[in-house]
């Protein structure tokens, strides 16, 4: 398949291929600069199955902010053991981690939404930014079901704040789907769904979810923001 022109022309070519095939495609589009962000979440995992099963060469990483739950780091070493592959972790940089944390508290985020954007932007977006530099293409576990703001995303788009093309191949998935991949496939995932944890980020900010509440209302609960972080926002 020929190189296609634009980002539209990609775009269209995915729209017939399933996941796994999209996610083959822009392998052999852009060798060795297609880079995947793993959160350890269930679309995630999904992810990191269909690039291990076929050995596709995209590099996957994660972004540990210093604030995740214990059980998310035993799945990223769970995962690395069933994959046979490595995932790379970005850190935060310590002299920022240092000011952030003298500047508004260890758990500062809670008192405002500017103060947590600071944290965030420092443990994530930043962290972020260089392990996305001089890549082509960005996978992430993205679906629009997940909120308002995510229902508006498309499968293929330039992000204009990483100057990266950004690849959501579950974009389309629903949570049924994914849940009976996972069960199909088994792939390992993160026990903390089991105990209500649907959207999962660090500890202080997630909190488990009631049936019938929104996927993402455990996510930054105290805000009435639009509960994004920083990694996803126009
Ligand atoms: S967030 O912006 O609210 O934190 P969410 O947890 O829904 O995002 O995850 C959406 C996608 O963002 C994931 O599928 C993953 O691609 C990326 N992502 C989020 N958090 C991380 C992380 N800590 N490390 C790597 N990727 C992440
Ligand atoms: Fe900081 Fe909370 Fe954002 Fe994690 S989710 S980076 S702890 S504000």
């Amino acid at each position: 398949m020929s190189q296609p022109l634009n980002l539209s022309d990609l775009e269209s070519q995915l729209a017939s291929l399933s996941a796994e095939e999209g996610l083959k495609l822009v392998a052999d589009l852009f060798p060795g600069k297609v880079v995947f962000s793993t959160s350890l979440g269930q679309e995630d995992q999904v992810i990191t199955q269909l690039i291990a099963s076929q050995k596709l060469s995209i590099q996957i990483f994660s972004l540990d902010t210093g604030r995740l739950f214990p059980e998310t780091l035993e799945l990223l070493s769970r995962t690395e053991s069933k994959y046979k592959t490595r995932i790379k972790v970005y850190y935060p940089e310590t002299a920022s981690v240092e000011k952030l944390v003298e500047d508004i508290g260890i758990n500062g985020f809670y008192e405002s939404v500017e103060n947590r954007k600071s944290c965030c932007f420092v443990r994530k977006v930043a962290p972020l930014k260089r392990a996305l530099a001089g890549n082509a293409v960005w996978v992430t576990g993205l679906r629009a079901e997940q909120s308002a703001n995510r229902s508006e995303m498309k499968r293929i788009e330039w992000d204009e704040a990483n100057q990266i093309i950004k690849y959501n191949p579950l974009l389309d998935w629903t949570f049924d789907q994914m849940i009976s991949y996972i069960e199909e496939q088994k792939i390992p995932y993160n026990p903390l769904h089991n105990q209500g944890f649907i959207s999962i980020g660090c500890a202080p900010c997630t909190r488990a979810i009631l049936p019938g509440e929104d996927a993402r209302a455990g996510r930054w609960w105290w805000e009435d923001s639009k509960k994004e972080c920083g990694l996803h926002a126009k």
